[in-house]
């Protein structure tokens, strides 16, 4: 079991960081013809194969203060496009832009100080409230 773990250790970190450490200021949200595939190793078995796009040519812009609120079907591709937005993959094709700029550009801490995800289901630890409050 411990040979798993340090597999994943060791695992190469393909997300690099990027050069610039100034925060953005507005928060304007741009995707350009954003399209994204997962890698064909270890890839899920998908229907139609392996080749399938998760998403493609999606061109979105989100003013500062503006909500917007994706809807769609099961496996449509919502989370994996919300997972686009703090860097945990990188699109395959296009871009997303905060205040005009590349995310890629950005340090990791950076973009992730500018972009939160609460997720569907709340995590807990077997200790008090005030401990899991703390926790972050
Ligand atoms: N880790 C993964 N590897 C391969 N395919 C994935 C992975 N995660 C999700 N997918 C596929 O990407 C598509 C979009 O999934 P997802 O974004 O989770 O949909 P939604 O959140 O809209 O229900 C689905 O076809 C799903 O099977
Ligand atoms: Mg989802």
């Amino acid at each position: 079991a411990a040979n798993r773990i340090a597999e994943i250790f060791d695992s190469p970190i393909d997300i690099a960081d990027g050069p610039v450490s100034q925060a953005p200021r507005g928060g304007r949200l741009e995707l350009r013809d954003v399209g994204f595939k997962f890698p064909d190793e270890g890839a899920r078995a998908r229907p139609g194969g392996p080749d399938n796009w998760a998403l493609r040519h999606v061109n979105v812009v989100v003013e500062p203060g503006q909500t917007l609120a994706l809807v769609g079907a099961t496996g449509s591709g919502k989370s994996v496009l919300a997972a686009l937005f703090s860097r945990l993959y990188d699109v395959t094709e296009g871009q997303i832009l905060i205040d005009g700029r590349d995310i890629r550009e950005l340090s990791l801490p950076v973009l992730r100080q500018a972009v939160a995800t609460a997720f569907e289901d709340p995590t807990l630890f077997s200790m008090s409230v005030a401990e899991n409050l703390r926790l972050g």
